[in-house]
C-alpha cells in the first residue's frame, strides 16, 4: 500500500486515481474545480465512464479514496503525485502547459517531504525536464528531493476503467532508475508488461501510439472513399485486412472520423513538434485533412439526397465522440449539426448520455435534443447516425421508417448493412459501401421517396465504377 496523490479529476486523473485506490493504495485527488470536487465529496461523478461510479463508491466507503482542492491537504503524506490536468492544444498547434506548469508550481509550494513526481497528462518531449526545473526553482522546502517519471496514460474513454486495470503495457522513462522502479511496484497486480526507458522516449511513445491510431482511421477513411468509387465495400475491406495480425483489426472502421480530447490533438501536437525540429511531416498534416473532411462527407451525401436542406429536418443519432462516452471534446457531431443548420435544416438530436453536454458544446439555435431516437427520427427528411451506440444498432427498421417523413439514412458509422435496410424501404447510405440495388427516382428536388421495394437474397449490388473500369 502506498500514499498516492493525484492531480486532476478529469477522464484520466479520476479513473487513475480510483483504480489505484481499489488495487488497495490510499489516494487523495486534488483538483482546482471546487464544483467537481463539491460533488465528488457528495458522492457524484462528475463525468459518464462505465464501471466508475461503483468502483468510486466502494474505495470512498472504504476510505481510501477521498476528494480536495487544498494542495497541503492533497499532498500530505504523498509518496507518488500523478499530474492528470488537461494538456488542450494552445497557440500554433502545441500543447498548452499552462495546467501543468500551475500543478507543478503548486506541487513545489505544498510539499514538504521526499516524493515521486509522475507525469500522466500527454505532455511533449522534453516536458519531464520542464516540470523538474519549475518544482526545482519553486520549492518551498529546498532540502525537499524529489524525482521525475513520465507515465503515460493509454486508457480509452467508455472503456477507461477496464483499460486500466488490464492495459496492454505500462510505459515508465525516467533518469531515476530508482524512482521509476517504485512507480512500477504500483503497475505489478496488474501482471501487464512494464517497459522501462528514458523520459523523452517515453513521452515519445505515448504520442507516437496516438498519431498511429489516428492515422489507422484516416488510411481507412480514404480507403472507404476509393471503394465507395470503386464499387468495393470498406466494411469487408477492413475485415479482409484485419485478420493480418500485422495490421490487427482495430481502428480500421471508416466513418466520420476520429474526435475527443487526445487524438486530433496529440496529432496536431506532434506536428508542430516536429515542425519546430525542422522536418515536414506530411503524413501527420494528411491524417489530420483526411479526417477534417470525413466530417463533411456524410453532410455532403444528405444535401446530394435531398437536393437542398433548405427547410429540411434532420434526425442525428448520437452526439458524444464515442459510445460509452458524455464527453462532447472535438466530436465530429459539433462540425456535422453545425453545418447542417448553417445550410438551413433543423436537426433533431438524440444521444442517450451525452444529451447535456452536447446541448452546451453545439447550442439550441435550430436545434432540438429529444429523448430518445424515434422521437429523433420522427418527421424527419433524413436520419444521420453519427456514434455507433449499441442502441442504434438494435433499432427497429419498420418503426423507423413508419416515423420518418422520407425515407433516408446517412449511416456514417456503418452500423446497418446496406441491402438490409433496402429491403425495409430506406435509402440507405454508408461510408465506402456499395449502393443498394433500388431504382432511385431523382427529381428536381433530390431523391424522392422510395416504396419499399424487396431485395431478393444474394441480388448483386450494382458496381457501375469497376465496371467501367473493366470496359477500359
Ligand atoms: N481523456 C482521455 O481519454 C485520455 C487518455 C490518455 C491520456 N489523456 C491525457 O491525460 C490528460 C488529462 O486528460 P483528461 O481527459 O482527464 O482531462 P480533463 O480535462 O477531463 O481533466 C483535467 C482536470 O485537471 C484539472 N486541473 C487543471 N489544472 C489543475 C491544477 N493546476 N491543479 C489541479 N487540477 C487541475 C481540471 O480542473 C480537470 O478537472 C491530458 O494530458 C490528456 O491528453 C487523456
Amino acid at each position: 500500500m502506498k500514499n498516492i496523490s493525484v492531480i486532476g479529476t478529469g477522464y484520466v486523473g479520476l479513473v487513475t486515481g480510483t483504480c489505484l485506490a481499489d488495487m488497495g493504495n490510499s489516494v487523495t485527488c486534488i483538483d482546482i474545480d471546487t464544483g467537481k470536487i463539491a460533488m465528488l465529496q457528495r458522492g457524484e461523478v462528475p463525468i459518464y465512464e462505465p464501471g466508475l461510479k461503483d468502483l468510486l463508491e466502494r474505495n470512498v466507503e472504504a476510505e481510501r479514496l477521498t476528494f480536495t482542492t487544498d494542495y497541503h491537504e492533497g499532498l500530505r503524506d504523498a509518496e507518488i503525485i500523478f499530474i492528470a490536468v488537461n494538456t488542450p492544444t494552445g497557440v500554433d498547434g502545441a500543447a498548452d502547459m499552462r495546467f501543468v506548469r500551475a500543478a507543478a508550481t503548486s506541487i513545489a509550494q505544498h510539499l514538504d517531504h521526499d516524493a515521486i513526481i509522475v507525469n500522466k497528462s500527454t505532455m511533449p518531449v522534453g516536458s519531464g525536464d520542464l516540470v523538474s526545473e519549475i518544482i526545482a526553482s519553486n520549492l518551498a522546502d529546498q532540502a525537499v528531493e524529489f524525482a521525475v517519471v513520465s507515465n503515460p496514460e493509454f486508457l480509452a474513454q467508455g472503456s477507461a476503467v477496464a483499460d486500466f486495470q488490464r492495459p496492454d503495457r505500462v510505459v515508465l522513462g525516467s533518469a531515476d532508475k530508482d524512482a521509476a522502479g517504485r512507480v512500477a511496484e504500483l503497475y505489478l497486480p496488474l501482471r501487464a508488461p512494464i517497459m522501462m526507458t528514458d523520459l523523452y522516449t517515453a513521452e515519445m511513445i505515448k504520442y507516437a501510439s496516438n498519431a498511429f491510431l489516428a492515422t489507422k482511421i484516416s488510411f481507412i477513411n480514404e480507403i472507404a472513399r476509393i471503394c465507395e468509387r470503386l464499387g468495393a465495400d470498406v466494411k469487408e475491406v477492413a475485415a479482409g485486412m484485419g485478420y493480418d495480425h500485422r495490421i490487427g483489426r482495430y481502428h480500421l472502421e471508416a466513418g466520420v472520423g476520429f474526435g475527443g480530447s487526445c487524438f486530433g490533438k496529440d496529432v496536431t501536437a506532434l506536428e508542430n513538434m516536429a515542425g519546430h525540429a525542422g522536418l515536414h511531416p506530411q503524413m501527420l498534416k494528411a491524417v489530420l485533412d483526411i479526417n477534417h473532411d470525413q466530417r463533411m462527407l456524410i453532410v455532403d451525401k444528405v444535401v446530394t439526397l435531398l437536393g437542398s436542406l433548405r427547410g429540411a429536418t434532420i434526425g442525428v443519432l448520437g452526439l458524444a465522440f464515442k459510445p460509452n462516452t458524455d464527453d462532447m471534446r472535438d466530436a465530429p457531431a459539433i462540425d456535422i449539426i453545425h453545418a447542417l443548420t448553417a445550410q438551413g435544416a433543423h436537426v433533431q438530436a438524440y444521444d442517450p448520455v451525452a444529451r447535456e453536454t452536447g446541448r452546451a458544446a453545439i447550442g439550441e439555435e435550430r436545434v432540438s435534443y429529444v429523448t430518445d431516437a424515434y422521437a429523433a427520427a420522427t418527421g424527419v427528411d433524413a436520419l444521420i447516425i453519427v456514434t455507433h451506440w449499441n442502441e442504434f444498432k438494435a433499432l427497429n427498421p419498420t418503426k423507423l421508417h413508419a416515423v420518418m417523413r422520407r425515407p433516408i439514412i446517412v449511416d456514417g458509422r456503418n452500423i446497418y448493412q446496406p441491402d438490409t435496410m433496402a429491403r425495409a424501404g430506406f435509402i440507405y447510405r454508408g461510408i465506402g459501401r456499395t449502393t443498394p440495388t433500388l431504382d432511385v427516382e431523382v427529381t428536381a428536388n433530390g431523391i424522392a421517396p422510395q416504396r419499399p421495394q424487396p431485395v431478393a437474397s444474394g441480388t448483386k449490388t450494382k458496381r457501375p465504377a469497376r465496371a467501367k473500369a473493366e470496359e477500359r
